[in-house]
């Protein structure tokens, strides 16, 4: 089976080709980080003008790359829902008039489904049911993977997102957009006790995540320290902010592995990069004796192999889209696989 896939939900224009699912035969990725850096963040119509200058040489290219035409694809797979809406919409109306050109099945994706897949491809001995944390710049989810293409959601952030959370504390410290690799570049020669930060109570579900407390915490406390004219380390507070997280995401996730019975784990998305969290993470699921699957640094973030991999098994699974197939900026993981398999949604 031949999957194209294309991405183009947030600052990322990717695309990929993809062979039974986990054989990745060409990935190209053109970032825009370089352009939205000058802003302190993503400025949603540059990102779809610039999707809209790179989708073509990119799809192209992944083709060539391949060593494939159209006409060998199985289906075209794109990243409908979540994201900006202008930039989901660039490679949704691709991806519809290429499919509609070449007659090929056209495959809606969920991101979230495809940043779990990213696993597969460098692990193809993983296989549901397992427990995924899932953390991007949007999300925090902690998932119970039921199937390729069916989840539950056991927790998810309430306000600011992990990735939220490191890009905005490294904002307020002075680092650049994304902020969350400096940050993480900074702890590695800080001292993660130097300060010590709240990590949130949350009534009612236990699984949810909250870190606006959190953020809100680093930029008083850099205010205050501004204010008084002291210096703050910003390599420790760096690595303070880094442990808190890595320790909230682990506890949470170890919690809900241990009450509904998981023991084999995953963790994707972009923050999934972070050295911290994956160290940590790591380490509690070794005391525990349960298996951590991680995807390589290459995969973590945005890219077209995981599109293209997830919609492989979408393509299995029966989910499709016409013609009228429209983006979503909000769409939950767990509506997914019931819209892609009823085309006559309108969303
Ligand atoms: O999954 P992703 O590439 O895009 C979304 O779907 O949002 O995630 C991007 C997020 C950004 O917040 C970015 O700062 C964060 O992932 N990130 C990291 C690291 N690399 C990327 N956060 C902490 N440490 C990292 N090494
Ligand atoms: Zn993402």
């Amino acid at each position: 089976m031949l999957i194209l896939g294309i991405e183009s939900s947030c600052d990322e224009t990717a695309a990929s080709v993809a062979r039974n699912y986990t054989e990745i035969l060409s990935n190209v990725v053109a970032s825009q980080v370089d352009e939205h850096k000058q802003y302190g963040g993503v400025v949603p119509e540059i990102a779809s003008r610039r999707h809209c200058e790179n989708i073509l040489w990119v799809v192209q290219k992944v083709l060539d790359d391949a060593g494939v035409t159209l006409s060998d694809l199985d289906g075209i797979a794109v990243t409908a829902y979540p994201g900006l809406i202008g930039a989901l919409l660039i490679g949704v109306n691709f991806a519809k008039g290429l499919a509609l050109a070449a007659e090929k099945p056209l495959i809606p994706v969920h991101h979230l489904a495809g940043h779990i897949a990213s696993n597969y491809i460098a692990h193809p001995d993983l296989k549901p049911p397992y427990l995924c944390l899932v953390v991007s710049g949007g999300h925090s989810h902690l998932v119970e993977v039921m199937s390729y293409t069916s989840f539950r959601i056991l927790g998810r952030a309430r306000d600011d997102a992990a990735g939220e959370c490191f890009d905005k504390c490294a904002r307020a410290m002075g680092y650049p957009y994304p902020g969350g690799i400096h940050l993480d570049k900074a702890s590695k020669t800080g001292n993660p006790q130097a300060f010590s930060l709240p990590k949130p109570k949350i009534a009612g579900n236990p699984y949810d995540f909250s870190f606006s407390g959190l953020k809100t915490a680093v930029i008083n406390l850099l205010h205050h320290a501004q204010q008084k004219g002291e210096e703050i380390c910003r390599e420790d507070l760096a690595a303070s902010v880094q442990t808190t997280i890595a320790d909230i995401l682990t506890t949470h996730t170890i919690r809900a592995a241990r009450e509904h019975g998981y023991t084999t784990i995953a963790i994707a998305g972009g923050v999934s990069a972070n050295s911290g969290v994956r160290s940590t993470l790591q380490s509690a699921c070794d005391k525990n004796g349960y298996t951590l699957y991680m995807p390589p640094l290459s995969l973590c973030g945005d890219n077209g192999a995981m599109i293209a991999c997830a919609g492989s098994y979408a393509f299995d699974a029966g989910i499709r889209a016409d013609a009228a197939l429209n983006a979503s900026a909000t769409m939950k993981l767990t509506d997914w696989e019931r819209i892609g398999k009823d085309t006559t949604a309108i969303l």
